[in-house]
């Protein structure tokens, strides 16, 4: 473990990664905080929602929480990214929401280096900042769902849990201060 930079971040391990990808519940703000930590660190930011095939979408948009099954395609294709990447030597900042462990896996598949971030706060916070945000497609019923399938990072992985009690940009300075410690 070490030294904690503030006492909302806790940091498992540190070093040279591919990619760091910001994770948590729907509206934890992983889209928010990843644009922000891509800004700060001048890396190329992926949305993961944008890799999802218009049929998630769809089911996402009815209020149909999706399978596994539908899942690893797009995971897949997120893991694909990183492995470019990698190869470019050229990490990206990814959102992804990456709640369970086997997705996680998926994730960093090929052996590259994935620095999770968790975003982490209480389900009233992340309730009342969805209800105040429009034009997205994940609506704010499918949170309960999100709570229950979370499985927090587990201390064989490579992650950082961080408290949403901040803005966006204070948040993304903290992490970024993890990935790229001043010289
Ligand atoms: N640290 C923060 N403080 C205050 N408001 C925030 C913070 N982070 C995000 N928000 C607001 O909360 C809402 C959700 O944020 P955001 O869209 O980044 O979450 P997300 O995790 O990407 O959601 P989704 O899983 O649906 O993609 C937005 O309206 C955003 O402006
Ligand atoms: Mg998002």
């Amino acid at each position: 473990m070490n030294a904690l930079p503030s006492p909302d971040v806790t940091a498992n391990t540190t070093g040279p990664v591919d990619a760091v990808l910001v994770m948590g519940v729907a509206g934890c703000g992983k889209t928010s905080v990843g644009e922000e930590l891509a800004r700060r660190l001048g890396w190329q930011f992926l949305e993961g929602d944008a890799f999802h095939p218009p049929e998630n979408i769809a089911k996402m948009s009815a209020g149909i929480p999706l399978e596994d099954s539908d899942r690893w395609g797009w995971l897949d294709t997120i893991a694909a990214h990183i492995a470019l990447a990698r190869e470019a030597r050229a990490p990206v900042v990814v959102s992804c929401s990456a709640l369970k462990r086997r997705y996680r896996e998926r994730l960093g598949a090929g052996g590259t280096r994935v620095l999770f971030v968790h975003l982490h706060g209480s389900r009233e916070t992340i309730h009342a900042r969805m209800a105040l945000r429009t034009g997205h497609f994940m609506p704010a019923n499918l949170l309960d769902s999100q709570f229950a399938a979370l499985e927090p990072l587990e201390s064989g992985e490579l992650g950082i849990v961080c408290d949403i009690d901040a803005t966006p940009a204070e948040i993304a300075a903290r992490v970024a201060a993890l990935v790229a410690p001043a010289a």
